[in-house]
């Protein structure tokens, strides 16, 4: 039966790890622990935002940890350094798996959406990048009520827009908090578990789906039928 797929971007279906060759002309071996840091302190401060309820978009969220990560490692960069790792934040590329396991998804009739911490905008720059905006009904951004994930009202927020009830939604993710999220308000959810070594969190709530990539997804979960 074709479902509603509401795909997490950052991580999901785009690598942040792909600004880590244009890092190196910059700060040399530093770079994979830079671009790490700099989206655990990106997320950081979506957090923190969110329960402040300061929110500012999630731009303002990748630059400030920008800022802190290039103090924090003593990692100088140019304010056109700075400018163009942000201009390349807008062209990371998408996972391999993901050219391989939308084109079937879709052909299985399945509504799919990307749904984001990240502006509208900025989605759309890198689908059209990965040249995978076409398998996309529309992009459903936190910035269109001013909160993040996981604040369970961007959960529902997804359901309204997409009009489809929270338990007829799927969230795909390979952010755990973004899975315990969606499973809080009563979405299906799978984990993509992109790296092995890394632990699901243990609170108590399983996702319905584990996959260590999107085309083992696509064969799970009844997503297939
Ligand atoms: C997103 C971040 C959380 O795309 O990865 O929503």
């Amino acid at each position: 039966m074709p479902q509603t797929l509401a795909f997490d971007v950052y991580g999901t279906l785009i690598d942040t790890a792909g600004v880590v060759r244009e890092l190196s002309g910059m700060v040399g071996e530093l770079a994979p622990a830079f671009s790490q840091r700099w989206r655990n302190k990106q997320l950081e401060y979506s957090f923190r935002r969110g329960l402040m309820g300061e929110y500012r978009d999630f731009s303002v969220c990748t630059r400030d940890a920008l800022e802190y990560v290039s103090r924090e490692l003593s990692a100088p960069l140019t304010p056109n350094q700075v400018s163009h790792l942000m201009a390349c934040y807008r062209r990371l590329p998408a996972f391999d798996d993901v050219h391989a396991a939308l084109p079937g998804l879709q052909a299985l009739g399945h509504k799919i959406y990307a749904f984001s911490n990240g502006l509208a905008e900025d989605v759309d720059a890198l689908l059209r990048y990965a040249g995978i905006e076409h398998f996309f009904l529309d992009i459903v951004s936190a910035n269109e009520i001013g909160t993040f994930k996981p604040d369970p009202a961007i959960y529902r927020h997804f359901s309204t827009r997409s009009k489809t009830p929270a338990s007829e939604c799927w969230l795909i993710s390979s952010n755990p908090f973004d899975v315990l999220g969606a499973a809080t308000v009563g979405f299906n959810t799978a984990w993509i578990q992109r790296d092995p070594t890394v632990p699901f969190d243990p609170w108590g709530v399983d996702p319905d789906q584990i996959s260590t990539s999107l085309t083992d997804l696509a064969h799970a979960a009844g997503l297939h039928q």
